[in-house]
């Protein structure tokens, strides 16, 4: 089922406040990390799957891709994103719902968005069909030891002065719907295995070229100390596929 929490306006303000103030991991861990992979994306046609307010378009476009496509559920997110762009095609569809002819595009990319999509399977396929052969699924998901737990508060276990003592990891195998709060109650993730990420991949014919787990770089971590947690526990896995 998709749930469209982006558009919800308590889960939106929580969400946009902590992207504007850089405290989430996104700016020091996923999106460095998501750059490492990128081809050189010049005169290449792009598709961006959950592209939120933007930010990844407006860097492809300007580092030459000869279209930008991106697409999201929620509306405020795209009504950003439009704010500033010139140049990239936004569609305002479900990934779940989206389709386009066979090899129409040479670069497919999904930035922390593909564990709120319920059949991440059918989306490997449908990404093989677009892609040109030889061309790049690169995309980042929350970590499956993130998002495994059920039923407990997900997350560090505190002692009782406060201090993180280890990262819960329960259930990981029963793979499905996980419910949590983040800005909002009842938030809907979907939790699946590591194998089951890489091998939806490669059932549907890519290539793996590459696996990222990263943590901050020594500079981030100097400066916010509290980054050191996540050497800990995995926060983000990123995979870069090649479509054979
Ligand atoms: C965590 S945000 C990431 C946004 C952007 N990719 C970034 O890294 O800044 C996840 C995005 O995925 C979108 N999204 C969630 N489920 C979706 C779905 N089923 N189809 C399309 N977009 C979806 C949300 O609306 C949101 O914009």
């Amino acid at each position: 089922m998709k749930q469209n929490i982006f558009d919800d306006p308590q889960f939106f303000a929580g969400y946009q406040a902590m992207r504007e103030a850089g405290s989430g991991l996104n700016a020091v861990l996923e999106q460095p990390a998501m750059r490492t992979l990128l081809p050189p994306v010049a005169r290449l046609r792009v598709l961006d799957l959950g592209c939120g307010v933007g930010e990844l378009c407006r860097e492809l476009l300007a580092s030459g891709a000869a279209s930008v496509v991106g697409i999201d559920l929620s509306e405020k997110m795209l009504e950003c994103a439009r704010q500033f762009g010139e140049g990239i095609r936004y569609v305002h569809s479900a990934i779940e719902d989206f389709d386009t002819s066979a090899g129409s595009f040479d670069l497919v990319v999904s930035s922390l968005t593909l564990h709120y999509v319920e059949n991440y399977s059918d989306v490997a396929r449908k990404v093989f069909k677009w892609l040109v052969p030889g061309g790049f699924f690169i995309f980042s998901i929350e970590h499956p030891m993130a998002t495994a737990a059920q039923g407990i508060h997900p997350g560090w276990i505190r002692d009782d002065s406060g201090h993180k003592q280890y990262w819960a990891v329960d259930c990981y195998q029963d793979e499905g719907q996980r419910k949590s709060t983040w800005f909002a109650q009842g938030v809907t993730k979907y939790h699946r295995t590591v194998a089951t990420t890489l091998n939806a991949l490669v059932d549907n014919g890519f290539s793996i070229v590459r696996v990222l787990e990263p943590h901050a770089v020594q500079r981030a971590e100097q400066e916010r100390p509290e980054l050191l947690d996540e050497r800990r526990r995995p926060p983000f896995l990123l995979v870069k596929a090649r479509r054979v």
